[in-house]
C-alpha cells in the first residue's frame, strides 16, 4: 500500500510593521469604514526593508521543522509557492534551501498565485505517496507590498506580507492529505495580473512609466469568479475524499475578502464559525494566507489532531483548488533538530562553497580553451 502524507510541522512569520486602514486613507481616497465593510480588512503587515520573500520563508520554515522535530538535512524536497519571488531566477526555493542548510533537498518555486499553496501541498503529497521521497517542506511566502501601486485604491487596500510553512512526512498511518482538486482557467488571466518584467513585457522605461510592474486587478470580476468556485471546489474535494461537508471540523479558505468567505459558507449551508477568518488582521497575503490561517487555528486550539478540514483557494491565472486533510501533528519524538549555532554554521557553509567555486573558477578558468 502507498504511504500517507501527513502534515507534521508548521510555522509562520508576519512582519512587525502594521499598516492600518486609517493610514491608507491618508494615501488614497478611501476610508476605514469602506475597507472594513467591503473587505473585512482592518490592517495588514508590511515587510521591512531588510525582509524579503526568502527571509520570511526561511523563518517560517525553521519554525515548521522545529515543530516536526526534523532536521533540514533530512528534507528531500522544498517547494516555495509565491507570486513575489526574489528574482525571476534563481528560484526563491533554492535560496531557502541554502539558507536552512537542506543539503539533500531538491527545490523549486511554484506559481499559481493565491492558489499556489494548495497546488504545492498536493504536489508534495503526491511525491510522498508515490514513495519517491519521505520529507517535504511546502512554503507560501509573499511580499506583495513590493508590487502594490500605493496610488491605486482598488488594490492597495487588499494585500499584506507574510509566510507560512508546512512539513509533510511519509507514514504508514492513514490520514494526512486525503484528496485534492486543482483547476485553472487561463482565459481569465487578464483579470488579475502583474504584466511586466517577464518575457512578454521585459522591464523598460515604458513598462515602468505605465505602471506595468504593479498588480492589476478587475476586482468585480475576480469577486464573481471567487464566489462561484469556492463552494464548488470545497464540495468536490470533500466528495473525492469520501466525506460529507458535515464531516469537516473546519474550512480554511483563502483570505481575500470576508464577503467571499461568507458567500461560500452560505452556499455550503454551514455556519460562518466553521470557516477560519483572520483577514481583519493580515489582509490578503496571497499564497501565505491558508497556512497562516491554519497555524492560528492550531495554536488557538480550534484545529486538533484527527480533525478533517478543507483548505480552499482561488486567485490569478485564473486558478482555484481545494485539499482535504486529516490533521496530524508531529510523528517523530522530541529531539534537538538543530542547535542555536546552526544558522551560523549554515551561513559559513554557504560562504565556503562560494569561495571554493571562486577558486575553482580561477584554476579552471585559466585552463579554459580559447574559442
Ligand atoms: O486573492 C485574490 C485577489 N483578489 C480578490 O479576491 C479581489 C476580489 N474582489 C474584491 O474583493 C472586491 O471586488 C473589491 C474589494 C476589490 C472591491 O469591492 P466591490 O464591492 O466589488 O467594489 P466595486 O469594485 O464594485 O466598486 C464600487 C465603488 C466604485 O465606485 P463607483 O464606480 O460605484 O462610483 C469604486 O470606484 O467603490 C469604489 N471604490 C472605492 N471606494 C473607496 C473602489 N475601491 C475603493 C476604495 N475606497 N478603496
Amino acid at each position: 500500500m502507498s504511504p500517507f502524507a501527513h502534515i507534521t510541522g508548521w510555522g509562520m512569520t508576519i512582519p512587525e510593521r502594521v499598516l492600518t486602514n486609517h493610514e491608507i486613507s491618508k494615501m488614497v481616497d478611501t476610508t476605514d469604514e469602506w475597507i472594513r465593510e467591503r473587505t473585512g480588512i482592518r490592517e495588514r503587515r508590511i515587510a521591512s526593508e531588510d525582509q524579503t520573500t526568502a527571509s520570511l520563508a526561511v523563518e517560517a520554515a525553521l519554525k515548521a521543522l522545529r515543530v516536526a522535530n526534523l532536521s533540514p538535512s533530512e528534507l528531500n524536497l522544498i517547494i516555495v509557492s509565491t507570486s513575489s519571488p526574489e528574482h525571476i531566477f534563481p528560484a526563491t526555493a533554492s535560496l531557502v534551501q541554502d539558507a536552512i542548510g537542506a543539503t539533500h533537498a531538491g527545490a523549486f518555486d511554484l506559481l499559481a498565485a493565491c492558489t499556489g499553496f494548495i497546488y504545492a501541498l498536493d504536489l508534495a503529497a503526491q511525491s510522498i505517496r508515490s514513495g519517491s521521497i519521505n520529507n517535504a517542506l511546502v512554503i507560501g511566502s509573499e511580499t506583495l507590498s513590493r508590487f502594490t501601486n500605493w496610488n491605486d485604491r482598488t488594490t492597495c487596500i487588499l494585500f499584506g506580507d507574510g509566510a507560512g510553512a508546512f512539513v509533510l512526512q511519509s507514514s504508514e498511518e492513514p490520514g494526512g492529505i486525503l484528496s485534492a482538486v486543482l483547476r485553472s482557467d487561463g482565459s481569465g488571466g487578464d483579470l488579475l495580473s502583474l504584466p511586466a518584467g517577464g518575457s512578454r513585457h521585459p522591464a523598460s522605461l515604458d513598462t515602468i512609466h505605465k505602471g506595468m510592474h504593479f498588480i492589476h486587478m478587475n476586482g468585480r470580476e475576480v469577486y464573481r469568479f471567487a464566489t462561484r468556485v469556492m463552494a464548488q471546489a470545497t464540495r468536490e474535494a470533500t466528495e473525492k475524499a469520501g466525506l460529507k461537508i458535515e464531516d469537516l471540523a473546519l474550512i480554511i479558505p483563502h483570505q481575500a475578502n470576508r464577503r467571499i468567505i461568507e458567500a461560500a459558507a452560505r452556499s455550503l449551508e454551514i455556519p460562518l464559525e466553521r470557516c477560519v477568518i483572520n483577514i481583519d488582521r493580515y489582509g490578503n497575503t496571497s499564497t501565505a494566507s491558508i497556512p497562516i490561517a491554519t497555524i492560528e487555528a492550531v495554536e488557538s486550539g480550534c484545529l486538533k489532531r484527527g480533525d478533517r478540514v478543507v483548505f480552499v483557494g482561488f486567485g490569478g491565472g485564473l486558478t482555484w483548488g481545494a485539499v482535504t486533510v486529516q490533521w496530524s501533528g508531529p510523528i517523530l519524538p522530541k529531539r534537538k533538530v538543530y542547535p542555536k549555532s546552526y544558522q551560523i554554521w549554515v551561513k559559513i557553509r554557504s560562504h565556503v562553497r562560494r569561495l571554493i567555486r571562486t577558486i575553482e573558477g580561477i584554476i579552471w578558468g585559466s585552463n579554459f580553451p580559447e574559442g
